[in-house]
């Protein structure tokens, strides 16, 4: 079964695509013709040239909106595609749950023709830069140092890569892992953090003392204190990463 047919039953509730980082994607796929979204969970960032998506969870397959792309049921390692098949394809925040991301990547080069553009993080900017996991949850950063591909990796097996930050905006409408930067009472709710594959996977028994001891910083005002010159920003660079190869 697929992970994301545990993780992803509430996905499409939090998860809905942020306009800001939807114009950046569409931007850095330009003008290609057709697109195919690889890892393409509900269909968020799909740009209206999207011919096909790629996703192996039926639980995120249902939760497709109607009018949304033809989709089949498949992995990124196996793709069920000829050679050349679309100008670009693209792969957003999918590629750390791959199992043989150097198989992935070799798939995704073999069926674009001119762009590929991944959407990723940096884990060491990310643990060293977002509160949550650097202050409260180190277990889930840890988590994360198992599974993040690092970005010096991906743009080597996608044979170069130009790199471009994707800022988090303080009211980001894609409840990803650092989306609530600026609004931390949104890590309290069970429904958010189902939301978020790095909490989820982690595990409520292991950030419950971390998620406690935030509960009560909230509470008595200290978050906000410590983290006053957060309150003023508008986004913030956390490590998320657009990575676009031209073929
Ligand atoms: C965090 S979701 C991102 C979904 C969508 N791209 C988005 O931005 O909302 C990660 C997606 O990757 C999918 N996935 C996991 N393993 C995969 C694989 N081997 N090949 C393709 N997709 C995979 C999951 O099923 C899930 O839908």
């Amino acid at each position: 079964m697929a992970t994301y047919d545990t993780l992803g039953a509430t996905y499409a509730r939090t998860r809905r695509p942020d306009p800001r980082i939807a114009a950046q994607i569409h931007a850095a796929l330009g003008d290609v013709t057709d697109v195919i979204n690889v890892g393409a969970g509900t269909g968020s960032y799909e740009p209206p040239r999207t011919v096909l998506a790629v996703e192996p969870s039926r639980v995120m397959l249902a939760q497709r909106p109607s009018g949304s792309a033809p989709a089949v049921r498949a992995v990124a390692e196996r793709l069920p595609l000829g050679d050349d098949a679309a100008d670009a394809v693209l792969a957003v925040l999918t590629v750390h749950h791959w199992t043989d991301l150097t198989a992935g990547i070799r798939e995704l080069r073999r069926v674009a023709r001119r762009r590929i553009v991944v959407l990723t993080w940096d884990q060491r900017i990310f643990r060293e830069r977002f509160w949550l996991v650097r202050d409260y949850l180190p277990e889930a950063a840890a988590f994360d140092d198992t599974r993040a591909v690092p970005t010096e990796q991906l743009a080597a097996l996608l044979g170069g890569a130009r790199r471009e930050p994707v800022l988090v905006p303080h009211d980001c409408s894609d409840g990803f892992a650092a989306a609530y930067w600026r609004r931390p009472h949104a890590y309290l709710d069970p429904q958010v953090r189902a939301g978020i594959s790095l909490l989820a996977q982690t595990g409520e028994t292991v950030t419950a003392p971390g998620l406690a001891r935030l509960a009560d910083d909230v509470a008595t005002g200290r978050w906000h204190l410590r983290h006053a010159e957060l309150l003023g920003l508008e986004a913030i660079d956390v490590g998320y990463r657009l990575l676009v190869t031209d073929l």
